[in-house]
């Protein structure tokens, strides 16, 4: 089969088209590169199943041209991850709403082609269920809070994935991912992993945001391609939703002494509050853990990768770098 990720070149959008391509699909990545990059793809350039475009879902000629023949678009590209879009709020709010509106509208045009939206575990916003489960209500924060822009956007994206399914037959499949993590995620915008590693490997303080109680869950980023592989051809999962992560959790301050003896640094662990990272707009919530039975009952998902794993192959790929 023939497909197109949008955000290709991205971290998780790399390992995606690695997936697709070990299972001889062909691949269309389209990507603009404003924080993917090429050296993502550099392995994959050699395969002539792979082809790259690069190009924004904001501009639907080139997309149009990326999706003809293909027959599922996976819809990765995005202002990634809630301190990126809080330092670049109306460019996030449009790629976001406005390029997964290209996507759909697209697929439609091009005859109804299966689209699989990348949302995020940030909709689930504030609630404080210990886990949680795809019917949820959803607790997000007011919009003077820039902290939220993040989870409104990608929300968004699901509603309107969930009214193309509804009013024009779209097939759609959203995924929620939970702190997807591995290799070549950058440290950047503030995810949380790689930063300790590279924090732990330079012996600067581990800085743990907030109190450090807040339970967070981690998974490896070859376990959510293969959950998206699978949904993408799951006639099962279309108009649905469903959470992709690991169910085991883990607090941050957990975390950081875990990485403090992995790498065996000699890195203080310190605790800076929230406002000063962050400024006046934010907040934070303590629980974020992934209830996975649905994509367990209709993929038969289950994680296979441990946070352990996760956190070998990330440190080995820091060392490396
Ligand atoms: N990594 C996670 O833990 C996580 C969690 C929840 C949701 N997600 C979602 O998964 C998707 C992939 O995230 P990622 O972690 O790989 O981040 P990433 O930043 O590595 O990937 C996003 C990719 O989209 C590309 N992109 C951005 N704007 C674009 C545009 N206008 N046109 C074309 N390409 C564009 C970027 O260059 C990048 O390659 C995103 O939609 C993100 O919101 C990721």
């Amino acid at each position: 089969m023939k497909f197109l990720i949008t955000g290709g070149a991205g971290f998780i959008g790399s390992y995606l088209s690695e997936k697709l391509l070990a299972e001889g699909h062909e691949v269309i990545a389209l990507d603009n590169l404003s924080t993917g990059t090429q050296e993502n793809i550099a392995h994959l350039t050699k395969n002539s199943s792979f082809h790259f475009v690069e190009g924004s879902v904001m501009d639907k000629e080139i997309l149009s041209k990326s999706a003809e023949g293909v027959q599922g678009i996976f819809h990765l590209a995005a202002a990634v991850g809630v301190k990126f879009v809080m330092e670049n709020l109306v460019t996030s709010m449009e790629v976001n709403v406005k390029g997964t509106e290209n996507v759909l509208e697209t697929a439609l045009k091009l005859g109804g082609i299966k689209v699989l939206i990348t949302s995020s575990s940030e909709v689930y916003g504030k609630s404080s269920k210990k886990r949680f489960h795809e019917e949820d209500d959803l607790i997000i924060g007011p919009p003077h809070k820039f902290r939220w822009s993040y989870a409104t956007s990608k929300l968004l994206d699901e509603f309107l994935a969930l009214s193309y399914h509804a009013e024009r037959n779209l097939p759609v499949t959203i995924v929620r991912l939970f702190n997807i993590c591995g290799p070549r995620q950058t440290g950047r915008y503030g995810m949380v992993i790689p930063r300790f590693v590279r924090q732990a490997l330079k012996g600067e303080p581990i800085t743990v945001y907030g109190s450090g109680k807040q339970l967070r869950s981690f998974a490896h980023v070859k376990d959510a391609v293969e959950g998206m592989a699978k949904l993408m051809l799951e006639p099962a999962a279309e108009g649905k939703i469903f959470n992709l992560g690991n169910p085991r959790g883990i607090t941050i301050e957990e975390l950081a002494i875990k990485i403090k003896e992995m790498t065996r640094s000699k890195s203080p662990i310190t605790y800076l509050p929230y406002e000063e990272v962050y400024g006046p707009h934010f907040e934070d919530l303590m629980y974020r853990v992934p209830d996975i039975n649905h994509a367990k009952a209709v993929i038969g998902f289950m994680p296979r990768y441990h946070l352990e794993d996760i956190l070998t192959e990330t440190v080995e790929y820091f060392r490396s770098k």
